[in-house]
Formats: structure tokens, C-alpha cells, sequence
């Protein structure tokens, strides 16, 4: 088996499972400064884009194709070349298709796609100028596109709306939701999905703090809340949006008024894979492989699910014991580190909470 990987900057996540499976690795990477570049079987430093990916792959004749995109402004181009990979050449490109794509990557045609299926997403209006608010305060005022809190901002006046269009002459404008945040990660291939575990990821401020920046929690276990509610609707989700990979979704849960909203969905690797890892002993980047190299099944997850307390600390730079090898596996380590040096998370595992709390205590 030969894959092509395209980009290198999540590749070490599973470098050590590719050799474990005996794949034969070959990496395209535009920046021929990128980290793990010694790592794959060859890489080739290509421009920008998905024609140099695509000759790659035929060059190489690699048997299927596993983008490694974090980042959402080159999923569409990976969309196209997708569709057009599989149509002309039969090879599997593991990846979300353009309609997936088209319809996550903008918040805007997101809430319509919610309001379409019968998902409910919080209240929204697209504003074209402050006067035509009508959601009482707080608000949000989102972009489109953006990921990492880009962009956001939590109005709390008329005056705040006003410098938000200082910067901007529209926004989409969503009623502020007072509750947890839970994410979830969907795995989808030729039309089967399984939702995993949703994990916790703290409750939402009046500042608008990304969840990027606070501690984490897995499973999820909010009060009110029933976690197979939240597997069922981003199951439900995932299914209509009809294609291939990794779906991760962001839900808001109030429990005063004991409802579970959608917020949005990347087609995309991303962030809550070491806690779903951590939780439930599933890690989505390997699944991807699976899914090049004919290995992905229900069943095969279903034999695969475990069941541990986890949590990841914002750490900056981690100071503490050193993990096994290959460090970023949780099947010979209770805790992974990860993220670049000063914005380094640690994601951990134990048995219990009072063996994870003790676990926490010797790492940070
Ligand atoms: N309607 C809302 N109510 C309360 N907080 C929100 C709302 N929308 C966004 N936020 C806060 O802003 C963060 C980022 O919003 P999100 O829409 O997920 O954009 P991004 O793509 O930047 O992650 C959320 O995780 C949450 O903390
Ligand atoms: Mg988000």
C-alpha cells in the first residue's frame, strides 16, 4: 500500500502508525521549511494548490490520497481535486466533497444548512448595518470564514456593534447563548458515520474566550444533558452532509432552557482529536488511514471504543516527564503532548478522576 499525504504539519500525529501498518509514505508539502519532513518514505515540495499533489499521485501511483489540511481555505481546492481524483482515476481521496465543503466552510450557508435539515442552531440575522439589529444584547457578531475566535465579538451595546462595523459591513449576528460548549467528532465513509464520544470544552463568556483557551473535559458529562442527543443529532449532521473523513462539531448546550444548539462543523482535521483519543481510544487521524487502505468499519470501532477520564491543560511550554515512543500515541502513553512551543496543550488519560487528577499533578 502507497499513500500520498498532503502537508506535513500534522503528519508526525501518525508517522508512527503509517510504519506500524507498513504503508509505503509519500508527502507533497508547499513549504519546504516545514516541520517533519524527514519523517515520510519521499516528499516533494510542490506549489501551493492541488496540481502538484495530483501529479504526484499518478506520477507515484499511489493507491489513495489522505489530505493532513488543518487550516479551512485550501479544503475546496482538496474538494475539487477529490471529486475529480475518484471520477477520472478511481483513486480514494479521503476528504470532504465540495458540497460538504461549500456548506461548512461559510457560518452563513452553515445556519441555513441547520435550519434546512431541522437542527437547532441559535437565533441569527445577517446584519448589513447596526440599525437593522433586531436579537436583543448580548450578541455575536461573526465573519463567514474564520476559525480560532477570528473575527468574533460579544456586543453588549449599541457602541460595540458600531466598532465591530468600523472593521466591517457585515456580520453575521447570532443571540448569545449562555452554556457548555461540546465538541464531537463524526467519522464518515462511502455513506457509514459513527459518532464518537462528545467531550466537554468549557461553558461560554461574556468576553467571547475560544475554547482554544481553556480546559477541557472528556466525556462529556453536563447536567441536563444527554450525550447520545448530541451523538444523534451530529450523527444526523454528518449524514446529510453525505461525504468522506472527519466531521468535528461545535454545540452549545443551555441548560436553562434545555437546549442543545449547533454552532458549526469543520471537514477537517482539528483540535478535539487528542481528547477523543483520550476518551475513548479512537484517534481520527488513523482512521483516516484506515479508510485509504480498505480497514475502516463500524464494527472495527466499535471493538476499538474504551472508556477513560481525560483532559487537556493549556500548558504554553511543557516542562514535565518525558512520554514513550511514539509520543504521540496514546497506546503507549497516558498523556500526549502537543501544539507548537509556547502554545503547547497536554492531553491526558487515566482510569478515574482521582488517578487523572494525581496524573495532572506530575505533569503540569
Ligand atoms: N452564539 C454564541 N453564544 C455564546 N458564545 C458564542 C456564540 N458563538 C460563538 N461563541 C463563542 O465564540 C467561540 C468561537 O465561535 P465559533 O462560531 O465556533 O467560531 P470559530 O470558527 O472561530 O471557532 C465559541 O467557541 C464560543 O466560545
Ligand atoms: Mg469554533
Amino acid at each position: 500500500m502507497k499513500i500520498l499525504f498532503i502537508g506535513s504539519r500534522l503528519y508526525d500525529d501518525i508517522d508512527w502508525y503509517v510504519r506500524e501498518k507498513g504503508i509505503e509514505s509519500v508527502l507533497t508539502e508547499s513549504n519546504e521549511e516545514a516541520i517533519n519532513l524527514d519523517l515520510p518514505d519521499q516528499v516533494f515540495i510542490v506549489p501551493r494548490g492541488m496540481d502538484g499533489p495530483k501529479q504526484v499521485a499518478l506520477m507515484q501511483h499511489v493507491d489513495a490520497i489522505v489530505p493532513l489540511i488543518g487550516i479551512d481555505p485550501p479544503l475546496i481546492d482538496v474538494a475539487y481535486m477529490k471529486e475529480e481524483i475518484e471520477r477520472e482515476y478511481d483513486i480514494p481521496v479521503v476528504a470532504a466533497n465540495v458540497k460538504a465543503v461549500e456548506l461548512t466552510s461559510n457560518k452563513i450557508n452553515t445556519k441555513k444548512f441547520y435550519n434546512e435539515i431541522g437542527v437547532v442552531t441559535p437565533q441569527y440575522q445577517i446584519l448589513n448595518s447596526p440599525d437593522e439589529l433586531a436579537i436583543d444584547f448580548p450578541v455575536v457578531l461573526k465573519q463567514g470564514e474564520g476559525q480560532g475566535g477570528k473575527d468574533i465579538m460579544v456586543a453588549k451595546s449599541m457602541e460595540d456593534v458600531e466598532s465591530y462595523f468600523d472593521e466591517f459591513d457585515q456580520a453575521l449576528c447570532e443571540e448569545f447563548i449562555e452554556g457548555s460548549e461540546i465538541s464531537i467528532e463524526v467519522l464518515g465513509f462511502k455513506g457509514e458515520y459513527v459518532a464518537l464520544p462528545p467531550i466537554y470544552k468549557g461553558e461560554t463568556t461574556i468576553e467571547g474566550t475560544h475554547p482554544l483557551n481553556k480546559v477541557k473535559t472528556g466525556p462529556c458529562m453536563v447536567e441536563g444533558l444527554d450525550n447520545n442527543l448530541v451523538q444523534h443529532v451530529a450523527y444526523q449532521v454528518a449524514r446529510n452532509l453525505g461525504s468522506d473523513g472527519i466531521f468535528e462539531m461545535d454545540f452549545m448546550y443551555s441548560a436553562k432552557r434545555d437546549q442543545l444548539y449547533a454552532i458549526e462543523v469543520n471537514t477537517r482535521p482539528n483540535g478535539t482529536r487528542y481528547l477523543t483519543t483520550a476518551t475513548c481510544g479512537v484517534n481520527s487521524l488513523c482512521e483516516l488511514v484506515n479508510m485509504a487502505i480498505g480497514e475502516f468499519s463500524l464494527a472495527d470501532i466499535s471493538d476499538k471504543l474504551e472508556y477513560y477520564y481525560s483532559t487537556e491543560i493549556p500548558i504554553g511550554d511543557y516542562e514535565g516527564p518525558q512520554p514513550n515512543e511514539p509520543v504521540k500515541s496514546f497506546e503507549v502513553n497516558d498523556f500526549v503532548v502537543h501544539g507548537p512551543k509556547g502554545y503547547q496543550r497536554v492531553t491526558a488519560r487515566a482510569n478515574s478522576k482521582e488517578e487523572l487528577e494525581s496524573l495532572v499533578d506530575k505533569l503540569t
